[in-house]
């Protein structure tokens, strides 16, 4: 008998968290209920989620950045359903497939910076192990220099570029050779470089981790020193690219700037299909692929699949037909805007940084004794729980899936969809207005609401925080 889907769905309705509990992630699930963010979505569409009560949510995550063109996307799904009853093959590997060649046209029609060959994946991560591997290659040297807070995926090589213990830890040895330096500061990046054995320096033009953003003019002196160096800089568009800025990719608001490697993956899928794309130069792939004998010596069995083809294809389409650079650029500012309106009102809030849709609301000691007392505590508790002070009543009471930004605990980061509307940014900015004016009573409810949800988290061993994003 035919497998029924939406039998399934109906009857195990609910069971999402006593399924995982059992099977999958036991203190995933137990964290999520501690703090109410246990619902079982079971509609979405756009920036819009939809729980087995009927209740809407503004999802201001979108899937850590997948759903740049929203969720359920019908260009995109109309794609790949027209594809499937085609019956096209995929993956016949000693083949030269159609698709990926012209996916990778389009690609390189946005990307330009004369990156002429494109490598596919279906991670972000692994486009992170073939740019270090790529790099290694072609300069001959094994050293790889990232930033500070850097997130650029959590398999091993990857890992080695991480900028924060929490993910390191207890996984090592990594990598050897990768050398951190301080995000921002070029002093200490032409100091890495300055012994000229470094592979790659690698970015990301707005770091996922707490959304801090290179400082005008960076990149370019990146590119720069780079260049000198004999070193191939490598931007990492894994978030911040796909549109989200504004522009294709983020690195092109440093004007002058040049990658030699650029990696994308997450909103290429239109989060249909898993999909990413290294673009490099081509004598970097000419070195990497240099003998017939070695013409696939880098390669992944789902690399260049047919139906993540189509979804990277719808996705480009819609993202320029429905001018949604444009529009992450309008309501990106809206947001932004309207958000370092509030910073003189509210003592907590001490920066507010965006580009386009990529926002960061970093939060810090406060001036008044009373409230500061309240900061105190809550730091004492628990590293997140200011944030999660925030995030937890954003859902419960105004339905706004939020997120803490990951190892800088005292910044929430906002990825919504590209498709935001005046009404979306309207209802983020209510609502985090009047979570705000709540914690700014003290002592109140609202503080004994977080000071709770630390003790039970305290008892059950649980944290919130979860780990890629
Ligand atoms: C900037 C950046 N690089 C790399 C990655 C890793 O991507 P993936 O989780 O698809 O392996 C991420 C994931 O969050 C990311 O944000």
């Amino acid at each position: 008998m035919a497998i029924d889907i939406a039998q399934i769905l109906a009857a195990q309705s609910g069971r999402n968290y006593q399924l995982h509990a059992e099977h999958i992630n036991p203190r995933w699930a137990k964290a999520l209920g501690i703090i109410g963010f246990d619902k079982c979505y079971e509609r979405a569409e756009g920036a819009y989620l939809w729980d087995r009560e009927g209740n809407k949510y503004l999802d201001t995550l979108a899937g850590y950045s997948v759903f740049n063109i929203g969720r359920n996307h019908p260009v995109v799904r109309n794609a790949l359903t027209e594809f499937m009853a085609a019956d096209y093959p995929s993956l016949v590997q000693i083949e030269a497939p159609l698709l990926s060649g012209v996916l990778a046209e389009e690609l390189k029609r946005r990307v330009g910076y004369g990156l002429d060959r494109v490598y596919f994946t279906s991670t972000g991560a692994e486009g992170v192990e073939t740019a270090i591997k790529f790099a290694r290659k072609a300069t001959g040297r094994s050293e790889i220099v990232f930033a500070s807070n850097a997130f650029h995926g959590l398999t091993n090589g990857a890992l080695a570029l991480n900028g924060a213990e929490v993910f390191r830890q207890d996984f090592g040895p990594l990598l050897p050779q990768c050398r951190r330096v301080p995000f921002n500061d070029v002093d200490a990046l032409k100091e890495a470089l300055s012994q000229g054995d470094v592979a790659a320096f690698m970015i990301e033009p707005v770091q996922g981790k707490g959304a801090a953003v290179v400082t005008d003019g960076y990149l370019r002196e990146a590119t720069r020193l780079c260049r000198e160096a004999g070193t191939l800089l490598v931007s990492d568009e894994i978030q911040c690219g796909m549109g989200r800025t504004g522009h294709f990719l983020a690195i092109h608001e440093d004007e002058g700037a040049e990658p030699d490697i650029v990696i994308i993956s997450k909103s290429l899928s239109g989060g249909y299909v898993p999909v990413g794309a290294v673009l490099t130069r081509e004598w970097v792939y000419d070195k990497v692929f240099n003998s017939l004998d070695r013409a696939v010596v880098h390669s992944s069995t789902f690399g260049q699949g047919s139906l993540a083809m189509v979804a990277g294809l719808a996705t480009l389409s819609v993202l320029d037909d429905e001018k949604l650079m444009q529009n992450a650029k309008v309501q990106g500012d809206a947001l932004g805007q309207g958000l370092a309106a509030m910073k003189d009102e509210f003592e907590f809030i001490h920066d507010i940084r965006w580009r386009g849709l990529m926002v960061g609301i970093e939060f810090a000691k406060p001036k008044s004794l009373k409230l500061k007392t309240a900061w105190a505590t809550a730091n004492k508790l628990n590293k997140d729980l200011f944030c999660q002070a925030i995030t937890i009543p954003m859902l419960s009471d105004h339905n706004v899936l939020t997120q803490v930004a990951g190892n800088s605990m005292t910044t929430i980061k906002l990825t919504p969809p590209l498709t935001l509307t005046d009404a979306d940014v309207a209802w983020f900015l209510d609502g985090f207005r009047d979570v705000m004016q709540r914690l700014h009573r003290f002592p109140g409810p609202a503080w004994e609401a977080v000071y709770r949800i630390a003790r039970n988290a305290m008892q059950g061993g649980a944290t919130s925080r979860p780990a890629a994003e």
